[in-house]
């Protein structure tokens, strides 16, 4: 299997692509996007990536929670960045990339994973490139969660130190094949929107470490797949490929605010990339499916359609904002959080209905998280403004009444989400909402049965407290740099992650919904069709989370025989 031809595709056409892809993978009422007619479980892709030859490197785990609760992961203030050595390293992956359980249901046994993914298929692979360490030499490892295991890529040597004292990257790439599988055409997104998953987990387990994920901006898609080694056919052979997401530059020293546009604007990661070329490579890619029933070639034109060059780095900072206004009700230890973070499969209606489950200062709280501060994750990750908005039904919540809601992320885009929408819509701030949450109410009703039949007339929905569908800022941002709409579905999978871990702290559960009906969400707000200010991208629900009394629930890494350091 040969790397698609990295060749830029000029702007106009790649943006052309990119929308019909967006276009054509729409779920309608009366027609799903086109995926396969049945499930082809004898080709069901292996859940782990590995490249067979590669040096192993263990990695320790984890034996106690961390000492950092998880509130605490919002101060960044309170928490002493730990040194940059493999063990930390290694709580880094486990905590955010690593398993967190396994299922098992009769003789079937699968892996859950501290970031949730579309289907549990997870797309991204991860890899880390350091530069010398006292236990890990320079080059190119790939992580592999099931055996918490580094695979030592690339052995290259640099002549001069080239990325900021005491940091180091973390790559992440996706194997379009994983999802579709499954879900056809409309896999893309769903690799998107788990590498914005993956990149929140990171942040988040970056900062129980005092640590911090910065996207390193101005590197081209092609540089990462060189750095990554994912051009390298005669390492793939029949193997399904991986494509470039992109590249975090893990600082584990407070970055000084006013240096950070520098300290990123400063690194070359092409010299990096020239010397992992003439570095020693080692490993042969697994072969997930035998056999590939389907082949949707809409994908590989939408993975061109967004090949990033190079180009400026970003030095966008966030508004200086005041600390996240309301605490945690939650002491627990993060990485306790983290690791029992699930996906709802079902909630407990009654409950949900007739218990004041979710607070509106609760509510107040997950929204003010998702507004983006320069050092508090994840959305200190993002170096852009955030172009993406919450459309809330809010079906039980203690404080407000029930209806359909609206969340802007930033100051400046009320007045045009209001030409757009319905004009007969209220926008009423709730009374005690904190003045910088730009919450408004825009109907009074109950939403459930409009929130289940949106999300591909899936249950869990309706039967919450709340589900919101995400709504960005389209076609505006697209037109120059269509690449940009990878980062559109990233920022997506990065604000749900708040919520996930947010729910766990309150005793709810969430999911996230990448089926839902595109212009059915649109036609319900009034956007017009062939509109493409906004998009909608994805959905997210929360309540009280039913239990299936027939799944086991097995420790993560209790097949490892590990030696216990830290
Ligand atoms: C991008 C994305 C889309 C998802 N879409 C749905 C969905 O439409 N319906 C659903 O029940 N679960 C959905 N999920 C939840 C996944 O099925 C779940 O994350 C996966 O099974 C792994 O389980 P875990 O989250 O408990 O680790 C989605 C998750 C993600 C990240």
């Amino acid at each position: 299997m040969k790397f698609m031809p990295v060749k830029l595709m000029p702007v106009e056409s790649a943006l052309q692509t990119i929308l019909l892809y967006h276009q054509q993978t729409k779920h309608h009422f009366q027609r799903y996007a086109s995926g396969p007619d049945g499930l082809d479980w004898k080709n069901q892709p292996e859940a782990f990536r590995t490249f067979e030859g590669c040096a192993e490197l263990e990695l320790p785990l984890l034996v106690q929670p961390t000492s950092v609760s998880y509130k605490d992961l919002y101060h960044p203030e309170k928490n002493a960045c730990q040194a940059l050595t493999l063990t930390n390293i290694a709580q880094l992956l486990e905590l955010s990339l690593g398993l967190s359980a396994w299922k098992q249901y009769d003789n079937t046994r699968w892996a859950l994973r501290c970031n949730p993914s579309s289907g549990n298929l997870h797309p991204t692979e991860s890899y880390i490139i350091t530069e010398d360490l006292e236990e890990i030499s320079e080059g190119v490892y790939h992580y592999v969660s099931r055996d918490h295991i580094l695979e030592k890529r690339c052995q290259f040597s640099l002549k001069k130190s080239i990325l900021p004292d005491n940091s180091f990257l973390i790559g992440l790439s996706s194997i379009p094949w994983r999802e579709a599988w499954k879900y056809g055409e409309r896999a893309f997104r769903y690799c998107q929107l788990d590498t914005g998953h993956a990149m929140s987990s990171i942040c988040y387990a970056a900062a129980t470490l005092g640590w911090q994920a910065h996207i390193v901006t101005s590197v081209s898609d092609t540089d990462v797949a060189t750095l990554l080694g994912l051009d390298r056919d005669a390492d793939f052979t029949a193997a399904e490929r991986e494509y470039p997401d992109v590249m975090l530059l893990i600082t584990t020293q407070k970055t000084d605010l006013d240096d950070k546009p520098f300290v990123l604007k400063n690194i070359s990661l092409k010299e990096i990339v020239e010397q992992a070329c003439k570095g020693r490579w080692s490993g042969q890619a697994n072969v997930l499916s035998a056999h590939h029933l389907d082949d949707w070639p809409i994908i590989s034109e939408a993975v061109q359609a967004c090949i990033k060059p190079e180009t400026d780095e970003l030095s966008w900072c966030a508004p200086a904002l005041a600390e996240p206004v309301l605490e945690s009700v939650s002491d627990k230890p993060a990485s306790t959080i983290i690791k029992q973070r699930r996906s709802a499969q079902g909630f407990d209606v009654s409950a949900c209905l007739t218990k004041s489950l979710l607070t509106k200062q609760m509510l107040y709280r997950m929204l003010d998280l998702t507004l983006s501060r320069q050092t508090i994750p994840p959305c200190d990750v993002m170096p852009w403004q955030s172009r993406i908005h919450l459309l809330i039904f809010i079906h039980q919540v203690d404080g407000l009444e029930p209806g359909l809601y609206c969340f802007l992320r930033t100051d400046d885009i009320e007045n045009k989400l209001k030409a757009s929408l319905q004009q007969d819509y209220e926008w009423l701030k709730p009374e005690d909402c904190p003045e910088h949450l730009q919450l408004f109410r825009l109907i009074v009703g109950d939403a459930r049965e409009a929130a289940k039949t949106l999300s591909c007339h899936q249950d869990i929905a309706g039967d919450g407290v709340i589900s919101f569908g995400m709504i960005a800022e389209y076609q505006a941002h697209l037109t120059h740099k269509p690449w940009t709409y990878r980062q559109l579905f990233w920022e997506a999978g990065l604000i749900v992650q708040v919520f996930y871990l947010e729910a766990e702290t309150i005793g709810l559960r969430g999911t996230g919904i990448g089926c839902y009906f595109d212009d059915g969400v649109h036609n319900l707000i009034g956007l017009n069709e062939g509109d493409y200010t906004f998009q909608s991208l994805y959905h997210f629900t929360l309540g009280k989370a039913l239990t299936d009394c027939r799944l086991q629930t097995l420790p993560p890494y209790d097949h490892l025989q590990r030696s216990e350091q830290k």
